[in-house]
């Protein structure tokens, strides 16, 4: 039942077979999605010579730079969609940054320039790349972000994420409720701690991990491939009627009261 064929994916965030994005690329793919693939340019080409090997055998049609703080990158690479595909069925918004030294010590020491930072890259990204996913999405769409258990309690040295988490899951909201129209869904999953790049720049994220391992009901973390089939459920018709929300696949760890 879960079946994208015809569906035209585009998944931002793969930096390496860490990424939770690739784990989600993986099930779209697999559910039959033909798939687009952004990636972080940088000055030396890794990321683009890394990523495109990676991401070869599930065979992207499209595969172009698309950094978030760049508003001609994301026209580009909305102006090929339109051009190669016509049209856009499922955004996968999988990406975020702070600066190392917001990711610990006292949040109150938290600077302008890398709240400013954070939550531009981090939250407004979703603003701006639905804005442009939703004309074309013609036929409605499907739009899935992802955040974290610290953007609605507070977690040691996530700070200045968790606060660009709890925007970016009410821009989740305020998204579902003026695209609904269109039949377009917007909805995030809280995903548990899991080890990749952008999260070992947390402080303390293998304690984390160790502590989800202890406590959390299924006393183990999640691995990327099961955000991603959570991911290919949300963006199939099997979920057309779930919009707005924030799905937590986290082995149970957020229904837990004393930890
Ligand atoms: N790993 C975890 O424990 C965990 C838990 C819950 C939520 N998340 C969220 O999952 C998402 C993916 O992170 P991940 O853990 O897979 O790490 P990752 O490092 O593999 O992915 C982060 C991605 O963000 C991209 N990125 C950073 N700045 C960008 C910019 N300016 N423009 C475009 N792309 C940019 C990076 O290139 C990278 O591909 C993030 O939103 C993260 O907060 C992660």
């Amino acid at each position: 039942m879960l079946d994208l064929t015809g569906k035209n994916a585009l998944v931002t965030g793969i930096a390496n077979n860490r990424s939770i994005a690739w784990g989600i690329a993986q099930q779209l793919h697999q559910a039959g999605a033909n798939l687009g693939v952004t990636y972080l340019p940088d000055p030396k080409g890794r990321f683009e010579k890394k990523v495109s090997e990676l991401v070869a055998p599930l065979n992207p049609t499209i595969f172009l730079p698309c950094d978030v703080q760049d508003d001609a990158q994301m026209d580009a690479t909305f102006a090929t969609i339109a051009d190669k595909w016509g049209k856009l069925d499922i955004l996968i918004h999988c990406l975020a940054f702070a600066d190392k030294e917001d990711l610990s010590g006292n949040f109150s020491e938290t600077s302008r320039e890398g709240f400013t930072k954070a939550l531009e890259i981090s939250a407004y990204s979703l603003t701006s790349l639905s804005k442009r996913a939703k004309s074309l999405m013609s036929e409605g769409g499907s739009i899935v972000t992802l955040s974290y258990l610290g953007g609605v309690k507070v977690i040691p040295n996530y700070n200045v994420m968790g606060v660009a988490k709890a925007a970016l899951e009410m821009s989740v909201r305020y998204l579902a409720a003026e695209l609904g129209s269109e039949n377009i869904r917007v909805n995030g999953i809280s995903a548990g701690p899991i080890r990749t790049l952008a999260s070992s720049a947390v402080g303390g994220i293998l304690d984390m991990i160790r502590h989800v391992e202890e406590v959390a009901p299924l006393r183990r973390t999640v691995t990327q491939l099961e955000v991603g089939n959570t991911a290919a459920f949300l963006c199939s018709d099997l979920a057309s009627g779930i919009t707005g929300q924030v799905i937590y696949v986290d082995s149970g760890y957020e229904i837990m009261g004393m930890v």
